[in-house]
């Protein structure tokens, strides 16, 4: 139903911004799949890469449930990290994210730490 939809936009490496109607309940990783949008996911949001790395602005940063250490430990990984980065297939929407831009970084870099490896698909 309309309540449930939740409105973002992605804003890709160079710049292209692309409007997406997720509902309340999407992964934001599976969502931008669903729409062609370049964010890889090479773990299958198994936490075990950073494929996924996203800037939130900090505004809704406020707004998600904080980041585990986990996902602390993975995004001090990450190729352009910054102080608004989190790992986008740990985000789920919610109505209190209706109009955030999820901003994808220049470029991410996959490798698998302390023996993770994706899971099979
Ligand atoms: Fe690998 Fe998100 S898809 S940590």
């Amino acid at each position: 139903s309309e309540d449930e939809v939740v409105n973002v936009v992605y804003v890709d490496k160079d710049g292209v911004k692309i409007n997406v109607k997720g509902k309340v309940g999407d992964n934001i990783l599976y969502l931008a799949h669903r729409y062609e949008i370049p964010m890889e996911g090479a773990c299958e949001a198994s936490l075990a890469c950073t494929t996924c790395h996203v800037y939130i602005p900090h505004d809704y940063l406020d707004k998600l449930p904080p980041s585990e250490e986990k996902e602390d430990d993975l995004l001090d990984m990450a190729p352009f990290l910054k102080e608004n980065s989190r790992l986008g297939c740990q985000i789920v929407l919610t109505k209190e994210l209706e109009g955030m831009v999820i901003q994808l970084p220049k470029a991410t870099r996959n490798f698998y730490v302390d023996g993770h490896k994706p899971k099979p698909h």
